[in-house]
Order: structure tokens, then C-alpha cells, then sequence
């Protein structure tokens, strides 16, 4: 099955006390349920599917979401903004401006 959209949301849990923090520790699992729940609601499970994944390696900008064939990544993704990924991104193909890690990298960036 090639799937017509593909989100991978991060839950990696990291021990209590680690250095780096974590997806799963902030909500990771939480999103991936609403992703599953708004695509069956919505009928678009039949070709677009949401699945938990690993360490995506952007921790400090968790809970980090990917969404593919496009590649557009979300970071700091909270329980309130799955519904407008699912129907602006998903269903209309226009990413959530707001939500892209690139606006996270050139903060940090501009504050280095
Ligand atoms: S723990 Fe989610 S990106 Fe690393």
C-alpha cells in the first residue's frame, strides 16, 4: 500500500531525569491517537495513515511530527492543532505555516 499521506508522529520515551527531552514524554502518544481518530472520522484511513516512529532527532523542538511524501515537518505539535494538520495539510495539501520547524531553526539560529 503507498499510502497518498504518511505522518509519523514521535514517541520516544527517554528515562525520567534524561539530559535531552523527549516526544513521548510530552504527549507523543496522545497525538498519534488523535491523528488515528480524526483520520477514521474523517473516512481517510483508507489511504493516508498515521503511525508512531522513533527518535526523529529534533527532540528540543518535540513533539515532533513528519508528514510524507512531502517531507513538511511540525514540531511543538500539540493536541489542538491535529485537526487543522488533518484539514489543511492532509486533506487540502497546505501545510500549517506556523507549525514548521523551519520557523524553530531560524529562531535559534538568529539567537546564536
Ligand atoms: S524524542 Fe522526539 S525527536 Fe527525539
Amino acid at each position: 500500500m503507498i499510502y497518498t499521506k504518511h505522518v509519523f508522529i514521535c514517541t520516544n520515551q527517554r528515562m525520567p531525569g534524561a539530559a535531552r527531552s523527549s516526544c513521548g514524554e510530552a504527549h507523543g502518544l496522545a497525538l498519534v491517537s488523535e491523528f488515528k481518530r480524526l483520520l477514521k472520522e474523517k473516512k481517510l484511513n483508507v489511504n493516508m495513515r498515521a503511525q508512531k516512529t522513533g527518535c526523529l532527532d529534533i527532540c528540543d523542538f518535540g513533539p515532533t511530527v513528519v508528514v510524507y511524501p512531502e517531507a513538511v515537518w511540525y514540531v511543538n505539535v500539540q493536541l489542538n492543532d491535529v485537526a487543522e494538520i488533518v484539514e489543511s495539510h492532509l486533506q487540502n495539501n497546505i501545510p500549517v505555516d506556523r507549525l514548521l520547524l523551519k520557523h524553530k531553526r531560524d529562531a535559534k539560529q538568529n539567537a546564536d
